[in-house]
Parts: structure tokens; sequence; C-alpha cells
């Protein structure tokens, strides 16, 4: 049976110097040494060798929030001019009537290359069920089953406009369908995850009514929840104590997320003091969405601006699970992206000024362990007996990994490598300096 040895790797909790053997898709066996193991044991010409030169090798990429059905739709079929979520929400119902199955595909397609290549390999999307159509729905469960083999892509039926709030007859006059039955329908045709955007319904008490409404949707069918929950700088959307006190009532801790939770910034602190124990209490786990909250939030300011992120660090200082998402690429919402977690990782610590030696390594698990565990993941990490899942990068340590966005220099998914690239040399034409850079310090 053929063997891969990957040696001298660094691993994200600093250990050096480890070997991680590959047999049948799985890790064998992970620690130091273990590469001379096999050496003595049994080598032989299908063994196959890989000296990680003591570089990092690392479980995937997971991006905890994201919206495929819209990616790579810049400028489609306009550009949002004011770079606003308003704007954005409003683009993306101009371009919904032109959506056809074929360039959702496309886009959803090309956008998982890109993830691969990049070593992101398990992404939460959310879907937009105001359609009568479903057309996005049907679209993503198809992306679905094409990158199944490669990529872990979880779907959550999200009511863009509102699930109380939008009426689809005003898409279809010939609709008989609430957006609730339209949710009900994703779900049915085998959406994972409940969405819900409870501060974007008429009034708060709506947006309260929806969040235990899709609650006691997921509890009955037995799935997880995420909503974009208070993506808001009103420090009285509080939705993310309605959907925690949910969560407790109906018993779902430990299954249920709040995505964005961007009000919390601007919350007073004798306020959050209080939600911190009840989100701790619904085993709640937040994601933030650093790229897009420090572009989208904060508009109505002048100076000073608020940042707009939720608060990441105190919230883990409670214990309490936080990921990060890329939210969007290239889309009515964003421009820019190239599906580059470590940018994701990179601007939350920057917005949360996570510059500590433990915030970076928390910043670095939220776009991993973290993000694995709102997904519910299962075998998520390198340990013996996983999935030999993992991406070998262009750094020595996770500190270099956010400093430079390195390469990934191969990317593999149940032993089988996906992607390589070439690692990233500068050569150099000065007197007196050496003829190469990789930009590492000491080099
Ligand atoms: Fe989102």
């Amino acid at each position: 049976m053929p063997v891969l040895v990957i040696e001298h790797a660094t691993l994200a909790d600093g250990r050096s110097d480890v070997d991680v053997v590959v047999r049948d898709g799985q890790i064998g066996a992970i620690g130091p040494g273990e590469g001379a193991l096999v050496r003595a044991l049994g080598a032989n010409d299908l063994t196959q060798w890989i000296d990680a030169q003591g570089q990092l090798l690392s479980a995937p990429f997971v991006d905890a929030h994201f919206h495929m059905d819209a990616t790579l739709s810049y400028g489609l079929p306009r550009v949002n001019d004011s770079g606003t979520l308003l704007e954005g929400i409003q683009v993306w119902g101009e371009l919904k009537p032109d959506l056809t199955m074929q360039a959702l595909l496309d886009r959803g397609l090309a956008y998982c290359d890109w993830a691969v290549a990049q070593g992101l390999l398990a992404i939460r999307s959310h879907v937009d069920t105001s359609d009568p159509r479903l057309l996005a729905v049907r679209a993503m469960l198809e992306l679905k089953k094409r990158v199944a083999p490669y990529i872990d892509l979880q779907l959550v039926a999200f009511p863009q406009d509102g699930v109380l709030r939008y009426n689809p007859r005003s898409s279809d006059p010939s609709c008989s369908h609430s957006a609730l039955d339209l949710l009900i329908q994703a779900l049915d045709l085998g959406v994972d995850v409940v969405g819900g955007i409870p501060h974007h319904e008429r009034t708060s008490q709506a947006g309260a009514d929806s969040v235990r409404m899709l609650c006691e949707l997921a509890a009955e069918r037995g799935l997880l929840v995420d909503m974009h929950c208070d993506e808001s700088d009103d420090p009285m959307s509080r939705h993310i104590e309605t959907l925690a006190a949910e969560t407790v009532r109906l018993g779902l801790q430990g299954r249920v997320n709040a995505s964005h939770a961007t009000s919390m910034h601007s919350m007073d602190n004798y306020y959050v003091s209080k939600l911190m124990g009840l989100l701790r209490q619904a085993r709640l786990s937040v994601v933030a969405n650093p790229l897009i909250n420090i572009t989208l939030q904060g508009r109505h300011d002048t100076y000073p601006k608020r940042r707009g992120m939720t608060r990441v660090p105190e919230l883990m200082a409670q214990g309490i699970t936080v990921g990060f998402g890329h939210d969007c690429v290239m889309d009515p919402w964003y421009s820019f992206g190239a599906a580059d977690m470590l940018e994701v990782a990179m601007m939350g610590l920057h917005v949360a000024q996570m510059t500590s030696q433990q915030g970076m390594q928390q910043c670095f698990a939220a776009v991993t362990q973290h993000a694995a565990q709102i997904l519910h993941l299962p075998h998520y990490g390198l340990k013996v007996g996983h999935p030999a899942d993992m991406v070998l990068l262009q750094a020595r340590s996770v500190f270099e990994a956010l400093r430079l966005r390195p390469q990934r220099l191969m990317v593999m998914r149940r032993g089988k490598v996906l992607a390589q690239s070439s690692p990233r040399i500068s050569t150099l034409s000065l007197p007196d300096r050496p003829s190469t850079t990789r930009f590492f310090w000491p080099a």
C-alpha cells in the first residue's frame, strides 16, 4: 500500500520537526521521528517523501460564513456605487431576475478552484431563498454535489429579504407561497442549516418573531441554525439576545450561530456584560466577517468612525467560539478577495487589535479550528485516524503565515494532492546582497 510521509513540518500548535505518515487517505502517525520509523520498518519504492523544511503544516482553512450564490458577480448588472450594505442588497435584487443556473454554477465552480488553491476546503455558504424559483438554492445544491470530492460545502437557507418582510408575489404575482414556505422548500431540497435576518425585518418585534419561528423550525427538524444577526450599527439591535434565549428554550445549545453581530460593537458595556452570560448559557457561537464589517459598518458616522466588528477578543475571553468568515468575494457588497482566509484573519487581527501572541493564535484558529467547530465538521484537524486533509504553507509559524499570507505549497485532501504552488522567491540584483529573498526573517 503506498505510504506518504511529510517530514520536518512545524504544526500550528508550535510543535516542530514533526513527521506525518499518510496511509489509505488517513493520518496513520504523527510526531517526531515517525519518518525514521517508516524507513526502518519498510519504506519501499512506493513510499513518497515530502520534506516540509520546517514549514507550517496546517489543517485546511475553513470559511464559517460565505455567499457562494453571489460570488464573482461583481459589476452585474452594475457596480455598487456607494459601496454600502443597502445598495448591495438593491444590486443583488436587480441581478436576481437575470440569474441563470449555468452562470451561478460557473461562478461557484471558479470560486471553488480558487478555494482549493488557497487550502480552503470547507465553506458554510448562505443561499438566498427569497426567490419563488429558488434558482440559487437549486444551483448551490448542484454545486455542492459537484465539489463534494474536494470541498465540504454546507448550505444555509437564508431569507435575504426577510422571512416575514418578503412577499414572493412581489417577484411573481402567481406565486402562492410565503417566504417561510420557500425557506422550508429549500430545506426539503437538501439545504443543511436554517438561516435568518431578524434585523432586516420591518420592526424589532417582527425580527424577534422571525427568530422564534426559525429556531422552532430548526428544533423540529434537528438542524443547525446560523442567522445574520444584528448586522447593524444600532446598539438597540438586540436580536442576538432573542436568539440566545430561544436556543436555551428549545434545547439547541451548541447548535446555533450568530453571524456578523456587529451591533454588539456599539452596545453599552453594562448591557453586554449581561448578554455574555446568556450567550455562554446558550453555547452560542459567533462569526465575525472582518473584511466586510470594516467596510460596510460605521457608514453613518463622521468622526470618530466605529470599526463595526463584533467584540471578538471579549467573546473569546468568555469561552465563546468565534470564527471568521470571508462573507463576500467580488460581489455586490465587496469588490475584492481571492478566497484567502489568511487575509480574513489578518484583517480580524488588526480590527480587533489582537496583536498579542495569544491573539494571533486565536485569529488563526478563527479560520481553522474554531470555524470547523461552528460547522460541526467531524474529524477535523491533524490527528491520527483523521482524514489526511492538510495544507503546507511557505511560512515557518502561524505568526509568519499571518504576516506573509504565503503560498500554499501543497493542498491535500484524503491523502490526495489537490493543488500545488511554487514558492515565492524574488531574485535580486544588488551589490553585496543575496541573490534571492523569500521575505523570511531570520532568513
Ligand atoms: Fe453574510
